[in-house]
């Protein structure tokens, strides 16, 4: 007897457990909690995020990989920016989307070859951002992967990465700070767009080794012209409607001098050397390795 009075006050228990309303009352969540948190994230990002907007014309660059820089490119960047200057005394203005440093010292990956220190390649840095302020009026950088692995070497978290300081305390050591929201616009984001909207400029965290493949993807996505960095190869790829360009535009590194690329053999395509031009009415030239190259065209 005493026996079936336990069993019975068991069941009852597990029924009033599984009453659906007592459910909900016990599991659903505090919605003005998740409104709180909601607003918490969303005014974090909206108080941290340095997103830049370029004008036309523009010269659209990326993958500087200081140290590890093209001379000759760097050259035939400055031969297109005197010769479309016009009467101006610079051209007006130069996007640099993604890996303007390396970082080779602050991965975790093995170095082939001499390291640079971090202070080494700000040194080096400052003098090519120094020097392409005599050519380019205003110069907008974007972070790529690769400016990242500082933070990654610090164990930070991503929400670091995302802050305002972060890229400005990184790319600011490289100049006077008079210079900083006046002729250098940092953003802590790795993308960027023209004025009109038409153009999206991004370091994208996807690679294939089609050129054009990536910055297409994106374009079908975004219904923006696309400039792609990261993948150093060249590609131009109409949209399936035909109503936007996807380009990756290669880089300004010197392949031969990053001894990771020359030490291995992969099945990924030869890095190729380029950089985009955006001219006036926001049309697109693409400059590049294997292409005819005229500064004046
Ligand atoms: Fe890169
Ligand atoms: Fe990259």
């Amino acid at each position: 007897m005493k026996k079936d009075k336990d069993v019975k006050a068991k069941d009852e228990k597990d029924i009033e457990i599984l009453n659906p309303q007592q459910e909900i009352a016990v599991k659903s969540p505090d919605l003005g909690i998740i409104v709180r948190a909601n607003e918490i994230c969303e005014g974090w990002v909206n108080d941290q995020k340095q997103k830049t907007i370029f004008d036309y014309p523009a010269i659209i660059t990326c993958d500087w990989h200081i140290p590890h820089t093209s001379v000759e490119w760097s050259e035939r960047l400055g031969r297109v920016a005197l010769s479309r200057k016009g009467d101006n005394e610079r051209f007006p203005n130069l996007a640099i989307v993604g890996d303007f440093l390396d970082e080779a010292s602050q991965t975790k990956f093995l170095s082939i070859g001499p390291t640079f220190t971090l202070d080494q390649e700000l040194q080096i840095g400052s003098v090519v951002l120094n020097q392409l302020l005599n050519y380019f009026e205003r110069i907008y950088i974007n972070l790529g992967n690769h400016d990242m692995n500082l933070l990654k070497d610090l164990g930070k978290k991503s929400e670091s990465f995302f802050s305002r300081e972060y890229a400005e305390i990184l790319f600011g050591r490289m100049l006077d700070s008079s210079l900083i929201n006046t002729r250098v616009f940092i953003s802590n984001l790795k993308w960027s767009e023209s004025r009109d909207g038409k153009w999206l400029i991004c370091h994208p965290d996807n690679y294939s080794k089609k050129g054009g493949n990536v910055p297409v993807e994106i374009s079908e996505i975004y219904m923006k012209n696309v400039i792609g960095g990261h993948g150093h190869h060249l590609g131009m790829q109409r949209t399936k409607n035909g109503l936007f360009w996807g380009i990756d535009g290669g880089g300004m590194f010197n392949e031969d001098s990053m001894l990771y690329k020359i030490a291995n053999i992969t099945t990924h395509p030869k890095f190729n050397n380029g950089f985009v031009l955006l001219n006036e009415r926001g049309e697109a030239r693409l400059y590049g390795d294997g292409l005819e190259f005229d500064e004046n065209q």
